[in-house]
């Protein structure tokens, strides 16, 4: 089975990216012929500044690795370097039906939420598309907020299917119903673009001060809460265990749950899940030069798929004569 996902270095990445996709990935490590990649090209619809991008693109490489991610057991690269994914973009444009893309939320909540229109913004889908098809990926786990994206790769692949014979693999999208989308500290979708997540790499004060303002109501400690419409409660579970949950869920629904003790034990929980990780991602940046080898080799073997694909289209749609 081939298992591909990727992740856009626009920011901090948060435990919504963690559930959402990058555990699922990590645990694929044995199972599946797995693609990873971090979207550049794609970060930069949305960050333009030099520095940004680059930093976080090797910041988000080691944050991937630090969480356990072995290059040796897949294909770990970053996009831009594998160009090949440029020109199937482009084909695969030529055929992107209009009304699909103008359709799409994911453009217009990036453009509510204040990130410039432009065409890459709009197009954004077709090169996630290419991502996905280029490896012929029969599998791809990804938060809820990704799902019509990957209904654009289907129909796009379907499409150029029916035209020019059979040549992509149609993808499944892999959502987990629990972890389909984490709710931020406001209780909206968590995202680096909304300014409520919860790092997986912040520590000590700031961790704590992001934990204790997850916003909560003001019902008294002894009276009966509904967890869920709670999102400290949303938040817990991902962390906690079934014992403790079931606990946790007697508190608020016969009274007794206090918001504040129970943040502080989120707190214990995220260091406990995540401390190894955050010295091993310090480890990490600490030799940008090995984490760049790790990267380099990654994309030869990613390119070498990606030609074959190329390849191939470039004989179906008549670029070879
Ligand atoms: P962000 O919205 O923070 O910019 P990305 O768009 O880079 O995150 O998402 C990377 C991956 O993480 C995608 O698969 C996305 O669906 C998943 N993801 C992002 N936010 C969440 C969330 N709050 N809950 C579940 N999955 C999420
Ligand atoms: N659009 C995805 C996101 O914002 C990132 C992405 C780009 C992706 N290419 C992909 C995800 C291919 C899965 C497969 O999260």
């Amino acid at each position: 089975m081939k298992i591909l996902s990727g992740i856009q270095p626009s920011g901090q990445l948060h435990i919504g990216n963690y559930f959402g996709m990058m555990q699922t990935m990590i645990s694929h490590m044995e199972n599946a012929e797995l693609y990873v990649f971090i979207v550049d090209l794609h970060a930069l619809t949305s960050v333009h500044d030099r520095e940004k991008l680059a930093t976080g693109t090797l910041e988000a490489a080691a944050d991937f690795l630090a969480l356990g991610l072995d290059p040796d057991k897949c294909i770990f690269w970053v996009q831009s370097d594998v160009p090949e994914v440029c020109e199937l973009t482009w084909v695969l444009s030529t055929l992107a039906p209009m009304g699909l893309l103008e359709r799409c939320h994911s453009y217009k909540d990036k453009v509510a939420k204040g990130v410039a229109s432009s065409h890459g913004l709009f197009s954004y889908p077709v090169l996630m598309a290419a991502d996905i098809l280029l490896y012929q990926a029969e599998k791809v786990p990804v938060g809820k907020d990704q799902k019509q994206h990957l209904e654009v790769a289907r129909d796009i692949a379907i499409k150029f299917n029916n035209q020019y014979g059979d040549t992509f693999c149609v993808p499944e999208p892999a959502i987990s119903e629990t972890t389909a989308t984490v709710p931020g500290i406001d209780g909206q979708k968590m995202s680096k673009s909304y300014g409520n997540t919860i790092p997986i790499f912040l520590e000590g004060k700031q961790l704590k001060k992001r934990v204790m303002s997850i916003e909560t109501d003001a019902t008294p400690v002894e009276d009966p809460k509904n967890p869920d419409n709670c999102n400290l409660y949303k938040i817990m579970n991902l962390f906690a265990s079934t014992e403790r949950m079931k606990e946790i869920h007697t508190l608020y629904v016969n009274g007794g749950a206090a918001y504040g003790y129970l943040k502080l034990e989120l707190l214990d929980l995220l260091n406990d899940t995540f401390g190894e990780a955050r010295k091993k991602k310090q480890e990490y940046l600490s030799d940008p030069a090995s984490l760049r080898i790790i990267l380099a080799k990654g994309a030869e073997k990613a390119r070498e798929k990606a030609s074959v694909t190329l390849d191939l289209v470039r004989d179906r749609v008549g670029l070879k004569y």
